[in-house]
């Protein structure tokens, strides 16, 4: 158990040992359990994380607000547009100014090519942690949260286990490579095996595959990439397809769109589901397209974990904010 990490920034779970995520997972569920029994936790009194959304979100504002309420201390949201961070606070000046009134910095910048690298600047700035409410790389609480959740249905240990993490097709929008990417690289640390299923057009990020292969060869599990839709449900125990869009193809709007309209076939339905374990979990981290991603039937379905997965992300990144912004 890792008990001093106190000031550390939490950009990827990449630059957090094993030993220090089962620590942040360990107190997500005592945390769990005290808000269950009504036990109080106030443990960041006085405390003010800063809250700075580049991009729209439900469950992450609402679940790191909350999460701060009840660790007795305050969240602030900051949107981009609303600020002067939109007429050239650079993020030196994100990082120094809001390092000096707050005690933690969150922030949600998704653009590609730029996100992970601006949060990246901040923290270079900031005397305080920052962490990381998903980029265009990474989404480390929601992977922590899907990682809870999977924990809380198979154990905690995971070898053995086999995860499909697919591409699915959704007409919403062009959506950041940073959970998928995310999943391979946590679930390959803990021995499992990982399917990577996807069309050739929506590979993800080379490097990030080769850091998911590494972290498998030194888990004990295996990785395999795929582009059968069906293939990767076949015994599958937990399922995670969601869309993705194909940055590494093309930043074109129109021309991945059209790309995508040849994937409207890859909508996850009970007879897809049939084709997983009988005790398969299916997992997604919401919004998904209804009815166009996956089926009601499915989403709202006994195999679905997606509210325990939602819950989850108040219980790991309370974790997190309290063990890194502790006095
Ligand atoms: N899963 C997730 O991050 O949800 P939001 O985009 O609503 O925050």
């Amino acid at each position: 158990m890792q008990t001093d990490l106190r000031n550390r920034d939490l950009i990827t779970t990449q630059e957090w040992t094993r030993d220090e995520i089962d620590t942040l997972l360990d107190v997500a569920w005592d945390l769990k359990r005290k808000r269950a029994l009504g036990e109080p936790h106030a443990y960041l009194r006085d405390k003010v994380l800063a809250m700075l959304f580049f991009f729209s979100s439900t469950r992450t504002r609402v679940s790191f607000e909350a999460g701060m309420a009840q660790l007795g201390g305050h969240a602030q949201f900051i949107d981009s547009e609303s600020t002067q961070i939109s007429h050239g606070d650079t993020a030196k000046e994100i990082g120094e100014i809001i390092g000096r009134y707050c005690d933690g910095i969150a922030i949600r910048q998704c653009d590609w090519k730029f996100g992970n690298q601006y949060i990246r600047d901040v923290a270079a700035a900031s005397r305080v942690p920052v962490l990381n409410m998903q980029d265009d790389i990474y989404h480390p609480f929601q992977i922590l949260a899907d990682l809870m959740t999977i924990q809380e249905r198979f154990g905690r240990d995971l070898r053995g286990r086999t995860i499909n993490v697919s591409y699915a097709y959704a007409s919403s929008y062009q959506k950041p490579l940073s959970v998928p990417q995310d999943l391979i690289l946590m679930m390959t640390r803990y021995g499992m095996n990982v399917r990577l299923t996807h069309p050739p057009e929506f590979a993800l990020m080379p490097d990030i595959v080769e850091q998911a292969r590494e972290n498998s060869k030194r888990g004990g599990g295996s990785f395999e990439i795929g582009d059968d839709f069906d293939a990767g449900f076949q015994d599958a125990d937990i399922v995670y397809p969601k869309s993705w869009g194909c940055w590494m193809t093309t930043e074109d709007k129109d021309e991945s769109k059209q790309i995508g309209g040849k994937y409207t076939d890859w909508i996850t339905d009970s007879r897809r589901m049939a084709m997983a374990k009988q005790d398969a979990i299916y997992m997604h981290c919401l919004p998904a397209d209804r009815n166009i991603e996956v089926t009601d039937e499915v989403i709202e379905g006994h195999q679905s974990v997606v509210y325990d997965e939602a819950e989850n992300r108040l219980h790991v990144q309370k974790a997190a904010m309290a063990l890194t912004m502790r006095s």
